[in-house]
């Protein structure tokens, strides 16, 4: 036998295996369940893993291989922010210039790449309507954080790009809202299915686990890194409520219409700025900040400057304990302030939650911390009828609540204009 067909069976050998594959030309050894995914050859594949399992690594390697083994066909990254599956993009690019394969690119650019065997990786962003997507036919949709896509767009653009081709879908996330194709397709029996918590990952020690638990929260830390679904029905603003708000657009402060809400946090908690702009009458959040420090006056000092700098046109503060004599130094320093009373706190969650069902406040979804923080607001009924709102114990809510002090900044200024009215 010559030589020549020697290298020819073992590349077949190892372009016939996917993990051979990783290992001999990605040079990249999979862990074992990551194996498994490799070697899935379903044409629905679905994974609901915790945060750093290796999942976008994995699929990386997994549309690689696709893309080398299946000639003139396209596969499509997709993800709700084009930052995002630009990075699924990425870890292609990077594990294509470590490796031979490197030669059998004859094209490529920040997210379009071709083999010589005339196959398209391409990476695309969701957006709102899934505008981008329209005009695509894909052979291998890939839906990274598919929790995160508008539901609409995965129905009325993503799928019916695959129709023609009898294409296949891999949707990998981390667990969001029940009320999703992502949860729907993650409990139906046509597709592989997988569940990875973050500790499938042995590079993951269980000492950073439990000290993100006590960070983040028993509930968060059930939904990031076990990657389990857990029910909302107490919070105030729901999964579902938080992700219809979500945009995608780089939040930045310059010379815009702003209002801030500042909450101090005191001993305990985190000190939290949010500034919005109002902007065509929609709010837009445009900075987020929590930090912890028990001296308020130098955490008053830190609001003043971000009121300065930014030339923020108005901030509310609480004006409840040590809010006092923050609202007296605020005033004291020149700030245009808003003080709000115990019964304006809860009338100012109320009004963020009708933007927020109006459609009239837009959230980045870099905003992670916010996000969070929105949705551990728990509420309950009184007696009477008016609202008790708390938060889970381990989470924070002051994101949360300063983003409401900041909507009712413009409120107090516009309120004509906008909810509530
Ligand atoms: N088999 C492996 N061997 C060594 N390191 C690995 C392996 N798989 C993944 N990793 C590393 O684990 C880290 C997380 O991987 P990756 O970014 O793919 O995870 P992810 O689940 O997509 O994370 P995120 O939740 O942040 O999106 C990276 O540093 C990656 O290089
Ligand atoms: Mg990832």
């Amino acid at each position: 036998m010559s030589q020549r067909s020697i290298n020819d069976q073992i590349a077949e050998i190892v372009f016939n295996d996917p993990v051979l594959f990783c290992e001999a030309i990605l040079k990249w050894k999979p862990f074992g369940y990551q194996e498994k995914l490799l070697r899935d050859k379903s044409k629905r594949i679905i994974a609901c893993a915790g945060r750093q399992v290796g999942k976008s690594t994995t699929i990386a390697a997994k549309a690689i291989h696709f893309a080398l083994t299946n000639p003139k066909t396209t596969t499509l990254i997709v993800s709700a922010t084009l930052r995002q599956s630009m990075l699924m993009f990425d870890k292609i690019l990077d594990f294509i210039e470590s490796s031979p394969i490197r030669r059998s690119v004859t094209y490529r650019s920040r997210t379009r790449l071709r083999f010589s065997n005339g196959s398209w990786i391409i990476a695309l962003p969701a957006g709102r309507y899934g505008s981008t997507l329209r005009g695509h036919t894909a052979h291998l949709t890939i839906l990274d954080e598919a929790s995160f896509i508008y539901e609409e767009v995965i129905s009325n653009a993503v799928l019916p790009q695959i129709s023609t081709t009898d294409g296949y879908v891999w949707m990998i996330s981390t667990p969001w809202s029940k009320d999703h194709v992502f949860y729907r397709a993650f409990t139906s029996p046509e597709w592989s299915k997988y569940h990875l918590p973050s500790s499938s990952n042995p590079l993951i020690k269980r000492e950073f686990l439990d000290e993100q638990k006590r960070l983040i929260g028993e509930r968060r830390y059930k939904l990031e890194y076990e990657a389990e679904f857990v029910e909302d029905e107490d919070s105030f603003f729901p999964m579902t409520l938080i992700q219809s708000c979500l945009f995608d657009y780089e939040p930045r402060l310059s010379r815009g219409e702003y209002y801030s809400g500042f909450d101090f946090g005191g001993r305990e908690d985190y000190n939290a700025i949010v500034t919005v702009e109002l902007k065509d009458d929609k709010i837009i959040v445009q900075y987020c900040k929590a930090w912890l420090q028990d001296d308020y006056t130098s955490a008053t000092l830190q609001c003043y400057d971000h009121y300065k700098v930014y030339g923020i046109k108005r901030v509310c503060v609480e004006e409840i304990g040590a809010g006092i004599s923050i609202v007296e130094h605020m005033k004291e320093l020149g700030a245009d302030i808003i003080p709000i009373k115990s019964n304006d706190i809860q009338e100012s969650l109320l009004n963020l939650r009708v933007l927020m069902e109006r459609k009239e406040i837009i959230i980045s979804h870099d905003f992670n911390e916010l996000i969070a923080s929105l949705n551990c607001i728990e509420y309950e009924r009184s007696r009477t009828g008016s609202y008790i709102f708390k938060h889970r114990s381990g989470t924070h809510d002051d994101l949360g609540r300063a983003l409401a002090l900041a909507c009712f900044a413009v409120k107090a200024s516009k309120g004509k204009v906008l909810a509530l009215e």
